[in-house]
């Protein structure tokens, strides 16, 4: 393909005739944001934990099993067809271990099989690591050092895995960032009997400040404390070991790669997405809402389009999904 463009030869060459009217805009567009691209993420929490709101990302509410029906009701009439679940968990149930990860009967177990039988169409994403659980907030367990032992850490991140399937989940994404989970998880998803439950890995999952809405929403902030997750998840530097963990991921068994947070690392989206063969999604996260969210009650900006900028620009980055907390609003905004 000829890509060259000799300058010089203005003004033969206009690049505005190809943006002098919107129908040729239209015609010259090129792929722009889907419904089917989207995913929304939602919090649930216990029927006797009245806090609904979060403080620190407006506009989103935790749900629970009696009043999730109709909010997904909304999702699927918008066109969106998988959600994916975050829980909060009662500090009382909270150990070092992170034991309420392996219940059955835990809250996203639960959800789960509600909405699997309630909504069978619907795609049921869950995140794969114990920070909801753990006294310490961390995605995995420490050791006497109160160091992450990594390898226990697996052990009990596949027994969640296998809840999980056990419980209806046909799709995994192991956010939790130890060595070797994919394997390990993979392993047991085999071991199983469950061939068919699809492994969507945060293989490029930065150490971001952007997280710190998400944990407000999930009631773990004072958990986690002062306490950082650097020495697993990746230095936002760092833009080749970030390919190193998305090879290692497609090596041990992964079904989707996943980059997050997203607007800030659409670099990394576009080179993983250059060098593998799997579908990319993305993860506009909790921080990247709030700032959009709370400059827009600002007056800064319009809301429908620098909502459909960012996440048109995701797009762009070469993200097949994304997971985005402006889900429901841009799928209507779309139609
Ligand atoms: C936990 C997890 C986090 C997010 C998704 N899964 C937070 C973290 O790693 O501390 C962040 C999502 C968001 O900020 O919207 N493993």
């Amino acid at each position: 393909m000829q890509r060259k463009i000799n300058q010089s030869n203005f003004p033969f060459l206009r690049g505005r005739r190809i943006r002098n009217s919107s129908w040729i805009r239209n015609l010259t567009s090129e792929e722009g944001l889907n419904k089917n691209d989207l995913i929304q993420p939602i919090f649930v929490k216990e029927d006797n934990d009245k806090e609904e709101l979060i403080e620190k990302m407006p506009g989103i509410k935790r749900y629970s099993i009696s009043s999730l029906a109709k909010e997904i009701e909304e999702i699927i009439n918008l066109g969106i067809r998988a959600v994916a679940l975050f829980p909060k968990i009662d500090q009382k149930l909270k150990t070092i271990n992170g034991d309420e990860a392996i219940n059955p009967e835990n809250l996203i177990c639960k959800t789960l099989k509600f909405l699997r039988s309630e909504f069978p169409e619907l795609g049921v994403i869950c995140d794969v690591a114990l920070d909801p659980y753990t006294i310490s907030g961390h995605d995995g367990v420490l050791d006497q050092n109160g160091n992450i032992d990594n390898d226990k850490s697996l052990e009990i991140l596949s027994e969640m895995s296998i809840n999980l399937a056990n419980a209806g989940c046909e799709i995994l994404a192991p956010s939790d960032m130890m060595d070797g989970r994919i394997r390990t998880i993979r392993e047991q998803l085999e071991k199983n009997k469950f061939p068919n439950v699809c492994l969507m890995s945060y293989s490029a999952k930065f150490c971001s400040n952007f997280y710190g809405p998400f944990r407000n929403a999930l009631g773990n902030e004072k958990n986690l404390g002062l306490s950082s997750k650097k020495t697993y998840q990746l230095n936002f530097k760092n833009r080749i070991e970030s390919l190193k963990e998305a090879e290692l991921d497609i090596n041990e068994g992964a079904d989707i790669l996943m980059i997050k947070p997203a607007g800030y690392y659409l670099d990394i989206i576009r080179e993983i997405k250059n060098i593998s063969y799997l579908p990319v999604a993305a993860f506009q996260v909790s921080g990247e809402y709030s700032m959009i969210k709370l400059s827009v009650e600002q007056q800064l900006f319009n809301y429908e389009e620098i909502v459909l900028e960012s996440l048109n620009c995701i797009k762009r980055s070469g993200a097949d999904m994304i997971f985005s907390y402006f889900s429901k609003e841009a799928a209507k905004w779309i139609s």
